[in-house]
This record gives structure tokens, sequence and C-alpha cells, in this order.
């Protein structure tokens, strides 16, 4: 999908936040975790939940999705190779190698795809699963993955700080009578799984970043659960107000963005927020020093949304990525549209200016589509952003809520 950006749109108005990708996206996974029905509130309607709901249905459950409520009755789930398109095209679909571990001891399935920010290999993950006593064979993009002896017990450290693999540990070893996971990284969206598993009826502690399971039983009842708002969106849409005019974005949880608004308080943007609110204003700030790193510090997804509002700084701003590869295309397009900026590998330098000459731009990723559309909407020129569906796998109804903000915007 291709859109155009005219140029003098001006931005006003209120967003409020929707739920979590990276916190959905596993909660999805982890209700054939669930004895009775699940009902999630607060699903956002994004691509990468559709595609996920589809492969929940490719496995019989029964998905219901209205609005932003969804019901999962998994009643009739039976295992089945998850050989489906849908699993290379999303990244998370890597959770149900966890959930299937837990269930059936074994999957099989097409090695997940996702953004292409980088090599992003799944070696934590699997090590882990060889911890907790299964082995694997990788054979032309199918991952295969069994059970080789009985493990009632596990204690593990996981060999990298990562999201996913901490997530999918967790959901792999709940077979086992009892176990104790190492260095996994919690962010917001992981501590609202580990909720959603603990109201499953499922023994987990987390004390000092260590986790620790025992086995429980389950009762069967409906679960209802509420998916935490999405910390990049509502960035995003801050940023955007920072950038282009005045935006309030509602129903935030602040605390877990801590870091990224004192960089803004402190460069003197005008932003203001309370436990749920923040409210942004066009306005221009000191320079700002980034590097991304794992959660509480910077975030790597909202690199490239920063690496904008660059722009709006009076001086010169240092960006670095740490964490993944290949996320340093939005530099190039600043470059591009006009506007110095310096790139040494994965470090950019960026000079603030107002004169940036629209251009062409083609999206490679989630949050580079996003912080292109920023980019397009301050532009002097109308700008076409091609590929614009990878923004549609993370952010709930974008065109319509930037037209509503007064946004210039046309799919084409
Ligand atoms: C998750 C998010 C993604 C976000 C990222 C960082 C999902 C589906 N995706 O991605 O939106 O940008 O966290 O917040 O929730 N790594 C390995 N081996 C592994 C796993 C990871 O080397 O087995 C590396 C990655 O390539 C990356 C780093 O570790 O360099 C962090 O990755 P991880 O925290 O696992 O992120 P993802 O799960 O890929």
């Amino acid at each position: 999908m291709d859109i155009k950006v005219s140029s003098g749109s001006i931005i006003k108005g209120n967003v409020v936040c929707s739920g979590a990708k990276n916190a959905v996206i596993p909660l999805l996974c982890a209700s054939l975790l669930s004895k009775g029905k699940v009902m999630l509130r607060n699903v956002p309607r994004i691509s990468d939940v559709f595609d996920i709901c589809n492969i929940l249905r490719y496995l019989d459950c029964k998905v219901i999705f209205k609005g932003h409520t969804m019901l999962i009755d998994n009643t009739n789930l039976k295992y089945k190779p998850l050989l489906i398109e849908e699993c290379k095209k999303i990244r998370g679909s890597y959770y149900f190698i966890g959930v299937f571990l837990a269930l059936f001891s074994k999957c099989e399935i097409l090695l997940p795809g996702g953004c292409k920010i980088g090599s992003r290999p799944i070696d934590v993950h699997l090590q882990a699963f060889e911890d907790l006593g299964f082995k694997y064979i990788i054979e032309d993009d199918i991952l295969t993955i069994f059970k080789t002896k009985v493990n009632e017990e596990a204690s593990l450290v996981l060999t990298k700080k990562s999201v996913g693999a901490s997530i999918n540990t967790i959901f792999a070893g709940l077979r086992l009578n009892h176990y104790e996971i190492k260095n996994g990284l919690y962010e917001p969206e992981g501590l609202d799984v580990i909720h959603f598993l603990q109201k499953l009826g499922y023994r987990l502690t987390l004390k000092d970043e260590v986790i620790q399971y025992e086995k429980s039983k389950l009762d069967f009842k409906l679960i209802k659960h509420t998916v935490i708002p999405d910390r990049m969106e509502a960035m995003t849409y801050a940023v955007l107000g920072l950038l282009k005019g005045e935006v309030t974005v509602k129903r935030v949880n602040t605390k877990d963005l801590e870091l990224p608004l004192r960089i803004l308080k402190d460069a003197g943007y005008q932003i203001s927020y309370t436990e749920s609110e923040i409210y942004a204003k066009k306005s221009y700030g000191k320079e700002i020093e980034i590097k991304t790193d794992i959660y509480p510090g910077f975030p790597t997804d909202l690199q490239s949304i920063f690496g904008v509002l660059a722009i709006n700084t009076i001086g010169k701003s240092r960006i670095e990525e740490t964490v993944f590869e290949k996320r340093m295309q939005i530099y190039y397009d600043l470059k591009d549209s006009g506007v110095d900026c310096k790139i040494t590998g994965n470090k950019a330098e960026i000079t603030g200016t107002n004169k940036i000459h629209s251009k062409n731009y083609s999206a490679c990723d989630l949050r580079h589509g996003a912080a292109l559309l920023l980019l397009a909407l301050v532009g002097d020129e109308e700008a076409i952003i091609s590929n614009f569906d990878y923004v549609l796998r993370g952010y709930d109804d974008i065109v319509n809520r930037v037209k509503a903000l007064g946004g210039k915007i046309t799919i084409l």
C-alpha cells in the first residue's frame, strides 16, 4: 500500500492509545495455555494481530474480534504443524514454539520472519529450549523441535538479554514441575504476559529478575485481561505533536516511558504529562543524545522516531543504535530530504533545520515507516510513502487517526 502525504497539515487533537503490539502478540499465543475461554480487551486492530488470529483459527480455535475486544475459545485446539505463511510473516509467531512445547512437547514451524532490521536470530530461544530438555533440527527454513528426555526441573541462564526469548522460555517450561530462569528481560509488555499467565493459574514469581515456576492446577474459568497501552504508539503521536502542532495522548502508562519523556523535558520541549496522559506542543529543544539499550534504557523502537524529531533541535543531536544491526535507514532519508545528517555505522549526527525537501520514500520496517510519516508531515512538498503496509503491522488505524488530527493523507 502506498500513501500520499500533502504539505501544510495542521496537527491538533487527542489520540487514545491502543493496546501494545508487543504484549498482545504473546498474549494471543498464550491464550492457548488457558483451560477456559479468554477475553482480551484493548486489542489493537493491526495486521500482526490479524495474522496471529489466522494461526489460532488454523489451530481450530474460535476467535471473535469485535471492536477492540477479542474472545478466544481453544476447546477444539489440536496439534498441527505450523507450516503456514503467517508464521513467516511475523516475528512474534515464535511464541507459538514455546506454547506448543508446553502443550504438546513438540513443534514444527516455518522459521519466524518480521521486520528486516538485522539478522534477528532465535539462538537464545533455541539454547533455552535445549536447556529445558528439547532437541531441534532446522531444515529448509523449517524448525522441528521435540522432547528427548523427561526433565521435571530446570535452572537456566539465558545467554543474552532478549524480550522474546525470556517469554518464550517461560512458556516452554510450563510442563515441568519447577524451573528457574535467570538473565531474563521483562519489559512492561513481558510483565503483562506474566500477569496474564498468573491469572490463568500458573504459579510464576518474578523476584530480582529471576523467574520461578511451580507446577500448578488450572481452573476452567473465563479469563479477562486488558492489554497494556502501547508506549511506542503513544510516543509516536507525542512526537508528532512536538513536530507539527498539538497532540494529547490519552490512556498511556507514562511510567513505562520515563527515559524518553525525561530526555524531551530536559531538552526543553513543550511536553507535560500525568500518569496516563501526555500533552505535546510544537517546540524546539536543545540537542539530544540517545543510545538505544534494553529496558529501562532508550527503546530501539523509538530511535527512528526521535531521529526525525532531531530536526526540531537547536544544534546537533547524536543518536546511536545498539540493539539491531540495520535500523539506520531514516537517517539516509533525512539526508536525502536535505537535512545535514552524518551517518557512521550505527551512529547518526543530525543538525536541526526547518527545511525539509520532501521526497518519495519507501518504508522498510514498521518503525521506519512511522518515522517516514512524521518526516513527510513536516515536509514542504507532497511526499509518497510506499510499502506503508509495514506501519499497519503495529499502528492501529494510523491513517484515519492522523487524518482526524489534521494530517493530509490519501491512500493511493
Ligand atoms: C522484540 C519486539 C520488537 C522490538 C524488540 C526490542 C516482538 C515480537 N518484537 O523483538 O518489536 O523491537 O523486542 O524491544 O515482541 N537476539 C539474538 N538471539 C535471539 C534473540 C535475540 O541474538 O535468540 C538479539 C536480537 O537480534 C537483537 C537483541 O538480541 O539484537 C534483542 O532482541 P529481542 O529482545 O529478542 O527482540 P525481538 O524479540 O527480536
